[in-house]
């Protein structure tokens, strides 16, 4: 079935809030959905995109270009809607956004308790790079 893909809306909250949860069932408390969502709504609300089949937001992917490097984050797919293209999809879109803003690269991290899904992304041209991930909590 066909993919609607579009920004994010105030009335998807629910549903992604739902769609997180199960897909990133152990985040930290920084990455609570609703915190994620409010503060996404004010800083390139255009980047957050949700695809949706009969009306029912099934997939996301929120993303940010600082012109120097887009990241990608929170790309889910409901466990009903998997292996039917729609991760592919939604990346494919995101990515195209991301493009038309110049931007030269993307980058994503994943935990490495869901290697897995690292096979996902190989499938969509992605290569892991040899680089040490770091990072600092602000708050
Ligand atoms: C990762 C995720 C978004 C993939 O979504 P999806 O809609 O099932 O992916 P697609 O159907 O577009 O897959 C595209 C290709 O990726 C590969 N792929 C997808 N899921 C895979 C998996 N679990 N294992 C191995 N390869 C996989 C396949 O090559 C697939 O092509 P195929 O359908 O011809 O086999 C989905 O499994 C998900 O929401 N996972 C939980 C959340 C998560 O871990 N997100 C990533 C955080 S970094």
């Amino acid at each position: 079935m066909a993919l609607t893909i579009r920004p994010f809306r105030d009335q998807d909250e629910p549903a992604v809030v739902a769609l997180w949860r199960i897909a990133f069932p152990s985040e930290p408390k920084r990455n609570d959905p609703l915190a994620i969502i409010r503060r996404k709504r004010d800083r390139q609300p255009e980047l957050f995109l949700v695809g949706e089949i009969d009306n029912r937001v099934v997939a996301t992917v929120v993303a940010g270009y600082d012109g120097y490097r887009g990241w990608v984050y929170h790309v889910a797919v409901a466990d009903d809607a998997r292996r039917s293209g729609y991760g592919r999809a939604m990346m494919a879109a995101v990515e195209e956004r991301l493009r038309a803003l110049g931007c030269p690269k993307l980058n994503l991290q994943i935990n490495r308790s869901n290697a897995e899904v690292v096979a996902f992304y190989e499938a969509l041209g992605y290569l892991v790079e040899d680089r040490i991930s770091m990072g600092k909590e602000l708050s």
